[in-house]
C-alpha cells in the first residue's frame, strides 16, 4: 500500500512540458477543473480528474479541499541574495555605487553564525509566504552564511541550490576571501551540502570585478572535481561594469569569455541579468547551454536597462525569472512577473500570461536543471506547489468576475497579485505556509 498518502482537490494548472518557442505554450497547459492531487512520501503518485481519481482514496484520509481556488506548481526563483533581504529599497545608485554604499556593509553582518541563523529563517519564510518553493540563492563571503541557509532550507527539506560567495579583490577587506581559502571553504560547503536531501550547491564567484585571475582558476577547478554541482553569477548588467570588466580583463574578447576562459559556463551555469550582451555572448550562452536569470524588478530598480527575452528564445537560452532581492523590489514572482511584461512592452513583445506561468514553472526548472524533479504535477515529480486565491481583494474580485477566459483570468492575478494571492505553500507534500 502507498505510505502515508495525502489528497488535494481544487482546480489546477501547470505546464506539461518544456518548449522552445512561446507559441507551443497554449498546447502544452494543463488545466484541470476539479482535479485530484495524491501525494505519498513527498512525491505526486497520482494526477487527474476528481472524477477519475476518488476511488483512489481511501476512506480514512481527508480530502484538502481548495476548490475555488487555482493549485499551481510552487514558483522558482532562478537568482536571489538571501543576505540582502534587509537592504531592499536602499534610495539611489545605480549597480556599482550601489553595491558599494549599500550592499557590501550590509552582507558584513553575515560573518555572525547568529545573525545569519536569524535571517535566513527570515528568507526562507519570505519565500514561503509568496509561493517559492526553490530558489537559487546567494550567500555572502563567510561560510557562516551558506551553512545557516543550508541548515534552514533542511528543516523543511526545500529544494534549493545555494553557495558561498568568492570574491578577492574590489571590495572592503573585511568582505574578501582569497584564492585559496574561497576554494577550501567552497569544497567544505560542497562535501556538506551538495545532493544532501534535496539541497544542491552552486559554485557562486560575485562577478568577474571581485575576483582574480587566481580565484576563477580556483573556481574553475572546483567546477571540475564537481562537475554535477551548479554556477552561479552576474552577466552584463550595467554598461560601467562591462566596461571595468574590459579593463580588468583586456586579454579577453567580451565580459562572459572570462567565465567561459575558466571554464564556468555550460549546463546548470546560471548568469543573472545578461541585459547589454554582444552577438558572441548571445552565441556562447547558446553554444554552451548556460541559462539566463531574467531578473525585472532588479533591472528597473538599479536603472540597468531591457533584458531582451524575445531573443533569448529566438537563440534557444534557458531562460528564468529571478527577483534577485535585495537591487529587486519584491519577493514575490506574481510581481515579478508583472514587472516583466512591462519591461517586455517597452520592447514591443507581448508577454502573455501562459508565458509568463511557464518561466515561473516549468521553464524555471527546465532553466536550472531541475524539471526532472519539479515544475509541474507529473507522477513522480516532488510535490511542491502553491494553492493560489484568485480574488484576494476587492479590486481582484471585481477584475475577476470581469474576466471570460482562463488566460484573462491567470493575467489579471499576475497583474494584481501579490503575497495576499498566496493562500497555502506545499513543500515536499507538507503545509508549510497558510495566509492568516
Ligand atoms: N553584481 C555583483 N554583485 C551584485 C549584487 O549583489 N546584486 C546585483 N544586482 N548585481 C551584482
Ligand atoms: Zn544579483
Amino acid at each position: 500500500g502507498v505510505q502515508n498518502l495525502k489528497a488535494v482537490r481544487g482546480n489546477f494548472l501547470d505546464v506539461t512540458r518544456t518548449i522552445s518557442h512561446p507559441e507551443e505554450i497554449e498546447s502544452a497547459l494543463r488545466f484541470i477543473e476539479d482535479g485530484l492531487l495524491l501525494i505519498s512520501e513527498g512525491k505526486v503518485v497520482w494526477f487527474g480528474s476528481w472524477e477519475e481519481g476518488k476511488s483512489r482514496i481511501p476512506e480514512t484520509i481527508r480530502v484538502r479541499d481548495y476548490r475555488g481556488k487555482l493549485i499551481v506548481p510552487g514558483f522558482i526563483d532562478t537568482h536571489i541574495h538571501y543576505p540582502q533581504s534587509e537592504m531592499v529599497g536602499a534610495y539611489g545608485e545605480q549597480l556599482l555605487e550601489w553595491l558599494n554604499k549599500h550592499t557590501f556593509p550590509t552582507e558584513r553582518r553575515y560573518k555572525d553564525p547568529e545573525y545569519a541563523r536569524e535571517m535566513a529563517s527570515f528568507f526562507l519564510k519570505q519565500l514561503l509566504r509568496n509561493g517559492t518553493t526553490t530558489a537559487l540563492v546567494f550567500g555572502t563571503v563567510h561560510p557562516e552564511s551558506a551553512n545557516a541557509l543550508f541548515e534552514a532550507a533542511s528543516n523543511i527539506n526545500m529544494r534549493m541550490i545555494a553557495g558561498k560567495v568568492m570574491m578577492d579583490r574590489n571590495a572592503p577587506e573585511w568582505l574578501l576571501d582569497d584564492a585559496e581559502s574561497s576554494y577550501l571553504e567552497s569544497k567544505a560547503l560542497i562535501e556538506r551540502w551538495h545532493k544532501n536531501r534535496r539541497l544542491l550547491y552552486a559554485i557562486t564567484p560575485r562577478f568577474a570585478p571581485t575576483s582574480t585571475p587566481e580565484q576563477l582558476a580556483m573556481a574553475q577547478r572546483l567546477r571540475q572535481e564537481y562537475p554535477d554541482t551548479w554556477v552561479h553569477t552576474h552577466l552584463c548588467e550595467n554598461k560601467d561594469e562591462i566596461a571595468w570588466v574590459k579593463e580588468l580583463f583586456p586579454e579577453r574578447k567580451n565580459y562572459l569569455d572570462v567565465y567561459h576562459h575558466y571554464g564556468l559556463t555550460g549546463k546548470n551555469s546560471v548568469f543573472a541579468h545578461c541585459i547589454h550582451l554582444e552577438e558572441e555572448e548571445w552565441d556562447c550562452l547558446h553554444d554552451t547551454d548556460s541559462t539566463i536569470a531574467f531578473c525585472p524588478t532588479s533591472n528597473l530598480y538599479l536603472g540597468s536597462g531591457l533584458f531582451n527575452l524575445q531573443k533569448a528564445w529566438r537563440k534557444k537560452i534557458k531562460v528564468g525569472i529571478g527577483t534577485d532581492i535585495g537591487a529587486g523590489t519584491t519577493f514575490n514572482m506574481l510581481q515579478t512577473l508583472n514587472e516583466a511584461y512591462k519591461v517586455m512592452q517597452l520592447q514591443g513583445y507581448r508577454l502573455s500570461a501562459y508565458e509568463a506561468f511557464y518561466l515561473a514553472t516549468l521553464g524555471g526548472a527546465h532553466s536550472l536543471g531541475l524539471d526532472s524533479y519539479i515544475g509541474n504535477f507529473d507522477i513522480g515529480k516532488e510535490a511542491d506547489f502553491v494553492v493560489l486565491e484568485p480574488t484576494a481583494t476587492p479590486l481582484q474580485q471585481l477584475r475577476y468576475d470581469n474576466s471570460v477566459s482562463l488566460m484573462d483570468k491567470l493575467f489579471v492575478m499576475i497583474t494584481l497579485g501579490d503575497d495576499r494571492s498566496i493562500y497555502r505553500t506545499y513543500i515536499d507534500g507538507q503545509l508549510v505556509y497558510e495566509r492568516t
